[in-house]
């Protein structure tokens, strides 16, 4: 959600910010801005719409070279998408310039006290209130730190900021709270950015900020100091492992389809080094030094969001059946704010693509306190999730860039079967049977990308229904449930997810004609009763279409159309049932000229409660 980029150096910063904030879009934005400030002259340029829009303005303009720039992607939160509501915010005399992802809860009272003493304001935004209350303060203060601490210290909610001074041409100012912030360390110059992939391709070196941190930086210099424990720390410098090499198109037309593509190769390094079935081991790095504790553990209870948390409940299920420890998988954004008896034997698992999803980590913020070993299974390396949990299992999809999770989800979900596999301790007999298949999935992975075209055609018949149901039992179930918000996000139709026994408990009203169902129908024991709920369905003249094992040609009989995918074991079915019901949803939306990457009101990484 929404981005920063900032720039202090020898050269010109103004590209780099441009080509910073491009690098964010991925994450889903309303408007653009950025703020110039060369020796004592300012420029300021706000958009709604793309950067493209922005860099187009801009580049009309004679002189907009600067050695101090920041911009921002603004996902609107307070105050509608406007030109004035975009970022840069400024103060009453324009000196103060600031961005700010993330939400001040008391703004309100900010800015009535701010009104009170003479201030105006031009925004309907929170942000506003952040440079008038740093100008207010430096009026008091004697110098730009200062009143910018100052200015930090009355502030509640979360941030990342970055603030800039025509007073102070040769500084930028940074902080952050609960929202992720980071600074590329190059040769003369700093690039300040709320994701490294508007860093990555002018250096590899960063510093991570940390909650209530604050920097003052230069070309030359990052100083560093914690507001809670008053210790100036030295920066420590971390190398960046990944590149911006793995988020490029190459021949696909957008992201989500190139993605959905690498289904094979996602599960591949997911397990590479991991799972052998040879040798009948499970080896994971991560948890090395836990494993102690994970001896002990008698409950999990795994925090997550959208994609992420029906991932979690397919690792409920794996984990339960495998290693036979209850597992309670919970919405990050209630979890927060309920009060559940948790005891020291109870492991909390955070699942997240992005590592900063304010939800989650907020969640797991709420154990701090209870001595429980908090685990991660994360894709963004170096993230706030993955650096703020005790130990993990790291996805390794590479970067995800629309915002509709595919090989994410294939990851989570592969990772999560690593887990349970290793906590079982090899004791299960399923334990071989499933290191067997988790090497030959790749390959059932790319049959079912090999039949994209088969399913394109299934997808485009659908496509003008208003609404869908999708139905599952056992593991299958949350995997409709995953395929209902695919279908969802990306095409706008309205889908839901039902377990199979429950329709009848009161969905079924919904069915006729007019409401298609997309059934999980699976080899499993079940598939009888699947088959049931199928007719039920049937009954009532909605249409069908279902997932099924090849070979089965008793499904043809009950469903209007029938994709396949190969026999696989059925704890990992639900990876190669999304492969097809994110192809599905995907020529759907296609077909419908959605705008596939970044459909409308989403963020790729919602770092807002
Ligand atoms: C997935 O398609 C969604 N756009 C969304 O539900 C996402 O999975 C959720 O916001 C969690 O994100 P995270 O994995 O980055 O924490
Ligand atoms: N709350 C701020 C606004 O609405 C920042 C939103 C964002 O994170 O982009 O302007």
């Amino acid at each position: 959600m929404c981005g920063i980029v900032g720039y202090i150096g020898k050269r010109s910063g103004t590209k780099v910010v441009l080509d910073g904030l491009e690098a964010l879009e991925y994450r889903g934005y309303d408007s653009a801005g950025i703020a110039l400030i060369d020796g004592e002259k300012s420029q300021v340029f706000k958009e709604v719409g793309r950067v493209s829009g922005l860099i187009k303005t801009i580049s009309k303009q004679s002189d907009v070279s600067a050695p101090l720039v920041m911009g921002h992607t603004r996902w609107a939160t307070h105050g509608g998408v406007t030109a004035e509501n975009a970022h840069p915010q400024t103060n009453n005399d324009q000196t103060i310039f600031v961005v700010h992802n993330g939400i001040i809860e008391n703004f309100s009272e900010i800015r009535t006290k701010l009104e009170a003493s003479g201030y105006n304001f031009k925004s309907q935004t929170d942000t506003e209130v952040i440079p008038n209350l740093i100008d207010f303060y430096l009026k008091q203060l004697d110098s730009f730190e200062a009143a910018f601490k100052a200015a930090l210290a009355d502030v509640r909610g979360a941030y990342s900021i970055v603030a800039i001074s025509v007073r102070e041409p040769n500084t930028l100012y940074a902080a952050r709270l609960s929202s992720p912030l980071v600074i590329g360390v190059g040769d003369g110059e700093h690039i300040v950015a709320s994701d490294p992939s508007a860093i990555m391709d002018h250096t590899k070196k960063v510093i991570y900020l940390e909650d209530y941190d604050v920097a003052v930086v230069t070309a030359e210099k990052v100083q560093v100091q914690n507001l809670k424990d008053h210790n100036r720390i030295e920066p420590k410098v971390e190398l960046l492992d990944f590149d911006n090499e793995q988020a490029v198109l190459g021949d696909f037309p957008n992201f989500m389809l190139k993605e959905i593509f690498e289904a094979p190769a996602t599960i591949k390094t997911a397990t590479l080094g991991r799972a052998r079935a040879d040798t009948g081991t499970v080896k994971l790095g991560g948890l090395e030094t836990v494993l102690r504790q994970l001896k002990h553990i008698e409950r999990i209870v795994i925090v997550a969001c959208g994609t992420a948390s029906y991932a979690g409940l397919i690792g409920e299920y794996l984990i339960e059946e495998l290693a036979g420890i209850p597992v309670e998988v919970h919405l990050a954004s209630e979890f927060k704010y309920r009060d559940e008896p948790f005891s020291r034997s109870t492991v909390l698992l955070a699942i997240s693509q992005s590592g900063e999803t304010a939800d989650t980590i907020a969640a797991i913020k709420k154990v701090e306190d209870f001595g429980v070993l908090r685990l991660g299974v994360v894709n963004a390396v170096g993230s706030t999730i993955a650096r703020m949990t005790d130990a993990g299992v790291y996805c390794h999809a590479g970067p995800e860039r629309a915002v509709a999770s595919t090989k994410a989800f294939i990851a989570q979900v592969t990772v999560l079967a690593l887990i349970a596999l290793h906590l079982s301790d090899g004791k299960h007999p399923q334990f071989k049977p499933l290191l067997k298949e988790l090497e030959a999935l790749p390959a059932k992975a790319q049959a079912v990308l090999d039949s994209a075209e088969d399913i394109k055609k299934i997808a485009e018949k659908y496509a003008n229904y208003d609404s869908f149901l999708y139905i599952g039992r056992n593991i299958s179930f949350p995997s409709a449930l995953e395929g209902a918000l695919k279908l969802k996000e990306t095409s706008y139709i309205h889908a839901e997810g039902c377990a199979a026994g429950e329709m009848k408990h009161g969905t079924l009203a919904l069915i006729d004609e007019n409401f298609p169902t997309f059934a999980m129908a699976t080899d499993s024991p079940l598939l009888e009763k699947t088959y049931s709920n199928i007719q039920e369905i049937r009954a009532r003249g909605g249409p069908v279409v279902a997932i099924a094992t090849e070979g089965n040609k008793a499904i043809k009989e009950l469903a209007d159309d029938v994709i396949y995918i190969p026999k696989c074991e059925e704890e990992l079915q639900p990876i190669l049932q999304q492969v097809a019901a994110q192809l599905f949803a995907y020529y759907i939306a296609s077909k419908l000229g959605r705008n596939i990457d970044r459909p409308r009101n989403l963020a790729k990484s919602v770092t807002v409660e």
